[in-house]
């Protein structure tokens, strides 16, 4: 599914970028060469995040 509409950024690219040490949706994005815009995806980003960190 897509997380952030703004970037079109899909929950596997987060996730991805978690796993590869992103630890907060801004460095998440800035891996991913895009930053937040509107920000309504934030809280969401950092929920996968966080659930990538736990699970490793
Ligand atoms: S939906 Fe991600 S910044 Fe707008």
């Amino acid at each position: 599914m897509v997380v952030c509409i703004c970037n079109a950024l899909r929950e596997n690219q987060v996730r991805d970028a978690a796993r590869a040490g992103c630890r907060d949706p801004l460095s998440a994005y800035a891996s991913l060469g895009c930053r937040p815009r509107c920000g309504q995806c934030v809280p969401f980003a950092r929920e996968l995040i966080a659930s990538e960190s736990a699970a490793a």
